[in-house]
């Protein structure tokens, strides 16, 4: 039962590694300056590495990757097809995207067995670095005012996006909860969220803080 559980939630996360190997490597291909077109490959071999990985774990455990993705293909093809319309919106999206993403990483590495957990802690130390470099570009961008209201929008119009991709082809979720501490997954995901939003000096889903919670992000 668990073994089944664990070859779900897997197979969503090596899925998951595909897709933002393809964004990365999207990204350098877009790439305006050859520093930024470097820093995304880079990106993008170690989204691939993680990838591998995962389907390394998958057949340890006797599974068939092709097979234990195949369920997240949609939803997850669904949600990466949502175009950010401007470069704040792409910023926010990709920042609390790496950020959903280093989670749920370290809820899976509590409840896999030791061989796999090792394995996601080098996956986590390179997802620090990810997310580090979305940090740093959103805050960059998030110059004045407007700045911050689109940031806002762009999260709500994320969240929404997210809740209608999971509508349209809902994702296999209740592996997740099989697998043991779903209200830790639960916690992590929500906290994670309130945590960055208010690092870029916002509620939750983009809504404004209220002034005193403003005044002391
Ligand atoms: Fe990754
Ligand atoms: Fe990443």
């Amino acid at each position: 039962m668990k073994r089944t559980a664990l070859i779900q939630v897997l197979g969503a996360v090596a899925y998951g590694e595909w897709k933002a190997y393809e964004g990365a490597k999207a990204r350098a291909e877009e790439a305006a300056t050859d520093e930024e077109r470097l820093a995304y490959r880079k990106v993008a071999a170690e989204e691939l590495r993680h990838h591998k990985g995962f389907r390394g774990r998958l057949e340890a455990l006797g599974a068939d990757p092709e097979r234990a993705m195949r369920p997240y293909r949609r939803p997850l093809d669904h949600y990466h097809a949502g175009e950010p319309g401007s470069p704040v919106e792409e910023a926010v999206w990709s920042y609390l995207g790496e950020g959903v993403a280093d989670d749920l990483l370290q809820w899976l590495r509590r409840v896999v067995d030791a061989e796999t957990a090792a394995f996601i802690d080098t996956v986590i130390a390179d997802e620090e670095e990810h997310e580090a470099m979305a940090t740093a570009e959103l805050r960059s961008l998030l110059c004045g005012s407007r700045q911050r209201q689109e940031a806002g929008r762009a999260a709500q119009r994320m969240a929404l996006h997210m809740l209608d991709s999971g509508r349209a082809t809902p994702l296999p979720f209740a592996a997740f909860v099989r697998l043991g501490r779903p209200l830790d997954l639960v916690g992590a995901i929500l906290g994670g969220h309130l945590r960055r939003m208010r690092a870029i000096g916002m509620g939750p889903f983009g809504l404004p803080l209220p002034a005193g919670l403003a005044r002391a992000s």
